[in-house]
């Protein structure tokens, strides 16, 4: 069942609190402990969050009007109060996510969206990033590619309001609140789709729904670079809830593509520890 979530409330400090179950933190934290992600916590403690400068967030947020989240969405999200409808969380985005790829690329978080960005076929002209977060993917690409017209989708306001802020240097990316199962994209509009990271916040419902979004928005023949996380992966995230976690440890990307309609898949590690898929979606 969607909630209904309006964010002009946030003007008058009501905020309306999703979901938060202090048992399943309890019960996060009874897990066995791994040591790269007590490394990943050590260095995400260390890292600056970024200043911008004022932010009057009642004000920005109240723009955003009304919006319906689905019910998995208002979850406490890696144990942060309102998990992503959170200003701390879209603060910290790009340091923490420089601090878990800290081993992984020379150049941290950054340089693995390069990478990432580099699977994209240079032709492509207009590029979805869904779940973009604070679009650190899709200004990668964007820079990549300067004749493509990017968007990068976030279901969360407080993303957007700082990734606008974050990568507001980059002229062909447009950054915008929305769904990834529900894009607003015209049929078959786009060459290229990038998703990094967000399936294993999903429950399968929803990334079969964000497949099947992928491919009515693809041209035919068009790309999806599907980027994500090994399926054990969330468990060394002692304290940070995953609320689907056990689903993830079951994930079979290629299973998923397969039924979902896209062929030629090719896989790729970019920089361990991310996987990455590139598929094509069928004529
Ligand atoms: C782990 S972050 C990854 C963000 C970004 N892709 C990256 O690589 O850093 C997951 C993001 O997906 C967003 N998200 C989750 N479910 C979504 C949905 N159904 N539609 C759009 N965004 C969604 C969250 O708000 C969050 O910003």
């Amino acid at each position: 069942m969607p909630s209904a979530f309006d964010l002009s409330f946030l003007a008058s400090k009501q905020r309306p609190a999703p979901a938060w179950h202090l048992e399943t933190i309890a019960a996060e934290m009874a897990e066995p402990d791994k040591a790269r992600m007590l490394r990943v916590i050590g260095r995400m403690g260390a890292q600056q969050v970024p200043a911008h400068g004022a932010i009057d967030w009642d004000a920005e947020l109240a723009a955003f009007g009304a919006i319906e989240f689905p019910s998995y969405y208002l979850q406490p999200f890696h144990s942060i109060p309102g998990g992503y409808l959170n200003e701390a969380a879209a603060l910290g985005d790009r340091a923490a996510l420089e601090a878990i790829y800290e081993d992984a690329h020379p150049e941290k978080s950054l340089g693995l969206r390069r990478a990432i960005a580099a699977l994209i076929p240079v032709d492509a002209r207009r590029v979805l990033d869904l779940g973009a977060g604070t679009a650190d993917g899709g200004a990668a690409i964007a820079r990549r590619l300067p004749d493509a017209a990017v968007t990068a989708i976030d279901a969360s306001p407080f993303m957007v309001i700082v990734g606008r802020r974050q990568n507001g240097d980059v002229p062909n990316l447009r950054i915008e609140q929305g769904f990834a199962e529900r894009s607003g994209v015209a049929d078959a509009s786009v060459d290229a789709v990038h998703i990094t990271l967000l399936f294993h916040e999903c429950p399968n419902t929803a990334k079969r729904a964000i497949l099947a979004e992928c491919r009515r928005v693809l041209r035919p023949g068009g790309t999806l670079v599907l980027s994500d996380t090994p399926n054990d992966d969330l468990y060394t995230y002692r304290g940070f809830y995953e609320p689907y976690k056990e689903e993830w440890l079951r994930f079979d990307p290629d299973a998923f593509l397969l039924e979902a309609g896209f062929g030629e898949i090719e896989a790729h590690e970019v920089a361990a520890p991310l996987w990455s898929r590139v598929a094509r979606s069928a004529a």
